[in-house]
C-alpha cells in the first residue's frame, strides 16, 4: 500500500538523469528504501542492494560486496545447472556437448565483479548498485572505503560497467564530509544529495490511512476528519508508524465491530504506547515531575515539547507554546523554560539533546515525540498527567 511521494520521487528520478551518484537521508522509518524501490522498479532500473549493516559485521564494504557476488553466483550456478541437466538428453543424443557457460566474476576483484554482475543482468537497462543503511558503516574507516568506491566508478575500467551508486542512509551531511576531508573534497562533486526523506504531508497520510481503513479494511470510520488528525499528530505522520499505529486500531477492530471512532482510538493510544512506544514511555517518565510542584512547570514543558512540529525547537518557541496551552497558570509569572530544557537534556537518557550550533534543541529520539503525544494528557485544571500503561 504505498502512498505517492511526488517531490522525492521526482528527484530521485531527476538524479538518475544526472552524472552523479546519489545520496538519499532520513529518519528510520520515513520510507527511504520504500521510495527507491518504487522509483527504481516504475523505472525498470536494474538494481541490487548491498547492505552496509553487513559491511560493518564483515570488516568492509568490500566484503559485502563479494558476499552480494557469491549470492549471485550461487543462484546463477543452480540455475545453470538447472537448465543444463534439463538440457542433458537433447545434447547425448546429439553427440556433443557445448562449452555454454564461463565464470568469469569470482576471477574479479569484488566491487568490479559486482559492478560486472549488475552489467550482466541490466542487460540495456540502467543499472544500480544500492548501499543501503549508510548509518551502520558511518565511521571513518567506512567513509574512506566509500571514497575509494566513488573515485573508481570513474577509472575506465569500472566506469565501462556504467553504474550508478545510490547511497541511502539516516545521516544527513556526507557532502560535507567529504568536502571537510583531506584528499576527499573531489568526492563530494561526484555525489547528488536528494532533499530529506521525513514525515508525510497530511494529504498523504490521511490518504494511507483512508486507503487502509476504508478502501482496504473497509471499515467504517466515524468523523474521518477528526480521526485521520488524530493518527497523523501521535504518529508524527512517520510511515512506519502510522503502519504500526493503524495496525493497532485493526486488530482491535477484528475483536469489536468494523467501526473505527474515538473510543478505538483511545484504546489503540494505549496499546501502542506499551507496544511500539514502550522505550519513549520510560525515558519521558523518568523526566516527569514526581510529585505536585507548584504549577507541575516541567509536566507543562514536556507536553509544550510534544506538540512542537519543528525538528528544532528553541525555548522561546516552547514558552510560547506552555503560555497558549496553559494560560491561567502561566499569565504573570515567570518560566524558566531554558532551565528546564537544559535538564530534559541531561541524564543517561536525555530526551533532548543540543544541536550543534548550541541555540536549539532536538529530541534525543524522534519517537519521544510521539510518546509524548500520546502519553500526555492535559486536565481542566491545567495540570499534565500521563496515560497509564495498560497489561493487556
Ligand atoms: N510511500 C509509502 N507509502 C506507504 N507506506 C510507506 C511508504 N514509505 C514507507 N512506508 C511504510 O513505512 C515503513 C518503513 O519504510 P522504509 O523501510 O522505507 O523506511 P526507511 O526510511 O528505509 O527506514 P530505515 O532507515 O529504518 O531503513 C514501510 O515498511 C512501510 O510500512
Ligand atoms: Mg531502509
Amino acid at each position: 500500500m504505498y502512498v505517492a511521494r511526488e517531490e522525492l520521487e521526482r528527484a530521485l528520478r531527476n538524479g538518475l538523469n544526472s552524472q552523479q551518484h546519489l545520496l538519499i537521508h532520513g529518519d528510520s522509518g520515513t520510507g527511504k528504501s520504500w521510495l527507491y524501490k518504487k522509483v527504481l522498479s516504475d523505472l525498470d532500473v536494474h538494481f541490487e542492494v548491498a547492505n552496509l549493516a553487513n559491511a560493518s559485521r564483515l570488516g568492509s564494504i568490500t566484503n559485502e560486496l563479494a558476499n552480494l557476488v557469491s549470492r549471485h553466483e550461487i543462484a546463477e550456478k543452480t540455475g545453470y545447472s538447472e537448465s543444463k541437466s534439463a538440457e542433458l538428453n537433447t545434447i547425448v543424443a546429439k553427440g556433443r556437448l557445448d562449452h555454454t557457460g564461463q565464470y568469469e566474476l569470482g576471477q574479479k576483484e569484488p566491487f568490479e565483479s559486482c559492478l560486472a554482475a549488475i552489467r550482466q543482468r541490466a542487460g540495456s537497462r540502467s543499472g544500480i548498485l544500492v548501499l543501503d543503511n549508510l548509518e551502520a558503516a558511518f565511521t571513518d574507516q567506512f567513509l574512506k572505503e566509500l571514497a575509494d568506491l566513488l573515485i573508481l566508478c570513474d577509472d575506465e575500467r569500472y566506469a565501462y560497467y556504467d553504474v550508478k551508486l545510490l547511497i541511502v542512509g539516516v545521516p544527513s551531511g556526507v557532502r560535507e564530509y567529504y568536502y571537510k576531508t583531506p584528499h576527499h573534497a573531489t568526492v563530494a562533486n561526484r555525489l547528488r544529495e536528494l532533499p530529506e526523506v521525513s514525515r508525510l504531508s497530511l494529504t498523504q497520510c490521511r490518504s494511507l490511512v483512508e486507503k487502509g481503513f476504508e478502501k482496504r479494511l473497509r471499515y467504517t470510520v466515524e468523523d474521518p476528519s477528526s480521526v485521520y488528525k488524530h493518527v497523523a499528530w501521535v504518529t508524527d505522520r512517520i510511515p512506519q508508524m502510522i503502519h504500526e499505529y493503524c495496525l493497532e486500531v485493526a486488530n482491535l477492530i477484528h475483536h469489536s465491530g468494523c467501526t473505527v471512532d474515538s473510543d478505538t482510538l483511545e484504546r489503540a493510544d494505549e496499546l501502542w504506547l506499551s507496544q511500539s512506544m514502550y522505550h519513549g514511555y520510560a525515558v519521558v517518565e523518568q523526566h516527569m515531575n514526581e510529585r505536585d510542584t507548584k504549577a507541575g512547570r516541567r509536566n507543562q514543558t514536556l507536553f509544550a515539547l510534544g506538540c512542537t512540529e519543528n525538528e528544532h525547537v528553541k525555548a522561546s518557541d516552547v514558552e510560547e507554546l506552555i503560555r497558549r496551552e496553559f494560560p491561567n497558570s502561566t499569565s504573570g509569572t515567570t518560566l524558566n523554560v531554558t532551565q528546564i530544557l537544559a535538564q530534559l537534556g541531561k541524564g543517561d537518557q536525555p530526551v533532548l539533546k543540543r544541536t550543534p550550533k548550541g541555540d536549539a534543541y532536538a529530541f534525543a529520539d524522534p519517537r519521544y515525540r510521539m510518546a509524548l503525544r500520546a502519553m500526555m494528557m492535559k486536565t481542566a485544571d491545567e495540570r499534565v498527567e500521563k496515560v497509564p500503561l495498560t497489561n493487556k
